[in-house]
């Protein structure tokens, strides 16, 4: 049984049995994912990337139209070529007063790696330019995420990747297609350490009617 048809028939049993109890897996892995920053060399084998992209995909999407695309760049060699130059990318064309200056020297430092060690880059891109593609592709990233924790291993968004992987070069380099739009850039890899918990504020709930 695959990973899709394990997590089809636990919806069935679900469904049948727990109508009034909540759905605790669930919730369990929202709550405890956080974004990791420290990588374990280990590759995640492709079966694994496969399957995390199966359940990527689950997410739902505008008129079911699927736009998205899944790039997986694998090896640390790898994602050091994009690191760097989106790295350069972002002091190059940073506008003052951006919310990023806080991470110049950060950036300048070569040191520094965007992806923090993963072994795995997944880049979930946008296949179409329908109103609602971008939205799609950050559900499908999430899915991504949940199901990668729910399987013991590290994620994290990584957005100072995403300008340069928009660029013409970049595609070329990556042999995306030029009509593909990076929007979710996820590391993924078994973690080194744990990872800091970012407390949420209350959220602002505006009640409307009863
Ligand atoms: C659109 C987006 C872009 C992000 N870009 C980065 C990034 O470039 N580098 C990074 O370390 N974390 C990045 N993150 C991760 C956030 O910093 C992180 O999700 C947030 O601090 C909340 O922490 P948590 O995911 O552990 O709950 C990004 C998250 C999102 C949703």
């Amino acid at each position: 049984m695959d990973f899709q048809d394990h997590y089809a028939n636990m919806a069935v049993v679900v469904r049948h049995t727990a109508q009034r109890e909540p759905v605790v897996e669930v919730l369990e892995a929202i709550y405890s994912r956080h974004a990791m920053r420290d990588y374990a060399p280990e590759m995640p084998v492709t079966e694994t990337i496969q399957s995390l992209v199966k359940a990527a995909v689950q997410a739902p999407s505008a008129m079911n139209l699927q736009p998205w695309a899944f790039a997986v760049v694998r090896g640390r060699d790898r994602l050091t070529s994009i690191s760097d130059p989106a790295k350069a990318h972002l002091l190059r064309t940073m506008a003052a007063g951006s919310p990023l200056s806080s991470l110049r020297e950060r950036l300048a430092d070569p040191s520094f790696d965007i992806f923090y060690g993963a072994p795995v880059l997944i880049i979930i891109c946008a296949t179409s330019s329908e109103a609602g593609a971008s939205e799609d592709c950050a559900l499908a990233a999430q899915n991504l995420m949940l199901a990668a924790h729910s399987e013991g291993l590290g994620t994290c968004w990584i957005g100072l990747a995403r300008p340069w992987l928009n660029e013409a070069m970049a595609k070329e380099e990556l042999r995306l297609p030029t009509g593909y739009a990076p929007v979710a850039p996820i590391i993924l890899g078994y973690p080194k350490g744990q990872p800091e918990v970012h407390p949420r504020q209350d959220p602002e709930i505006v009640w409307i009617g009863e």
